[in-house]
């Protein structure tokens, strides 16, 4: 591990006066050769803020106690930020739980789950393990959810899944489109719109609208910009009656106490969101321009992740960067030749960089 002096952090956090100086500069000593750069899980590189984790330690001394007061608390300041009613958010030990409790909810072996292809794969796995029939639609032109084919891929499906950005592309799909979504889905299904990204993007949520819409659940995660993923937080948003058929299958499944105060301590710093998200834009920005300056397509991502079309086996591109300690990945099958990179700190872009470059580009 490589030391940053007092000085140096000082310094660091001088030129950058908006970008949450301490987060940043805490979290950015350049790895050392032998240290692994880690742009393979969509993984915060920064980790939780500095408030989380000094909330977060007050909650270990609380754990010999249940957290039930303080999973209130936080689903009461996400609600009161967002203007929806408290009893509309479920508070889950991660999203991908609530994500597969809906799975199960919603699907069954004769209504099927319709989601895209390049997409997340959680809601698929569920859907096999549970029998359920999947029908995976391509994504379009634009890399955004094609949402008429999708209206039509299953008539008796029970949920349609929406990543809104797109994991693994980071792409969007039109506000308008999901409304589209929304009003001519299959009766009696449920649409799933995943916002785990949506703090990376300007795009407008569709948490607001659950107020009118009791076939609509809306996922959100703390393990993205918030830097949480090891602290598991995920919270799920809709009419009540919606989340009771959720909780029958993991309504006990919450986060610990000091989840719960890191989480809220993040909600309640009103800077975090957006220095995060600049320096994410930042970072993205200028490392996909710099491929496309050597030729090499990349998704239009407004996430913390976006796909390169490496041009040969992307697999093959995993492997030589490994070998380099630059973890990158994964491939999905519809796309052998495209392969999804995370955006970390400075330096580990850096790295990529130099890597990608003698490797590959
Ligand atoms: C689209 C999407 N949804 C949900 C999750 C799961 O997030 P959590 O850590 O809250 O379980 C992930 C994690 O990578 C994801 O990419």
């Amino acid at each position: 591990m490589v030391s940053v002096s007092r000085r140096s952090l000082l310094a660091i956090g001088a030129a950058l006066p908006v970008l949450g100086r301490l987060d940043w500069a805490v979290a950015s000593p350049p790895p050392a050769p032998a240290d692994k750069v880690r742009l393979n899980y969509n993984e915060s590189p920064y980790g939780p803020s500095a408030a989380a984790r000094e909330a977060m330690q007050r909650g270990v001394a609380i754990s010999g106690l249940y957290p039930y007061g303080h999973m209130y608390a936080l689903a009461g300041l996400f609600a009161q930020q967002q203007g929806i009613a408290e009893e509309q958010v479920a508070v889950f030990a991660g999203s991908m739980a609530a994500l597969r409790y809906a799975v199960l909810a919603f699907t069954s072996q004769t209504r099927g789950l319709v989601m895209a292809t390049p997409s997340y794969e959680v809601p698929r796995q569920a859907a096999d393990s549970w029998k359920a029939p999947v029908r995976e639609v391509s994504l379009n032109a634009e890399h955004a959810h094609d949402v008429p084919a999708m209206l039509t891929a299953d008539p008796q499906a029970g949920m349609l899944y929406l990543c809104n950005p797109n994991n693994p592309t980071g792409t969007l799909t039109p506000t308008e489109a999901i409304r589209q979504a929304l009003a001519n889905k299959p009766k009696g299904s449920v649409l799933v719109v995943d916002e785990a990204y949506i703090d990376f993007s300007d795009a407008p949520s569709c948490v607001s609208w659950i107020k009118d819409h009791d076939d609509l659940l809306v996922l959100r995660t703390f393990s993205k910009l918030y830097g949480m993923a090891g602290a598991r937080l995920g919270l799920a948003i809709g009419h009540p009656a919606l989340l009771e058929r959720l909780a029958v299958f993991g309504g006990d499944n919450v986060p610990a106490a000091s989840t719960l105060l890191g989480a809220r301590a993040s909600l309640e710093d009103v800077k975090l969101l957006p220095h995060r998200k600049a320096l994410n834009a930042r970072l993205r920005d200028e490392t996909v321009g710099w491929l496309k300056a050597r030729g090499f397509a990349c998704t239009a991502s407004h996430s913390n992740c976006f796909m390169i079309d490496v041009k040969q086996p992307a697999q093959q591109v995993i492997e030589k960067l490994a070998v380099h300690n630059v973890l990158i990945g994964r491939v999905w099958k519809d796309w052998p030749q495209w392969v999804r990179v995370t955006v970390g700190n400075q330096h580990e872009m850096q790295r990529f960089r130099e890597v990608f470059a003698a490797q590959v580009a």
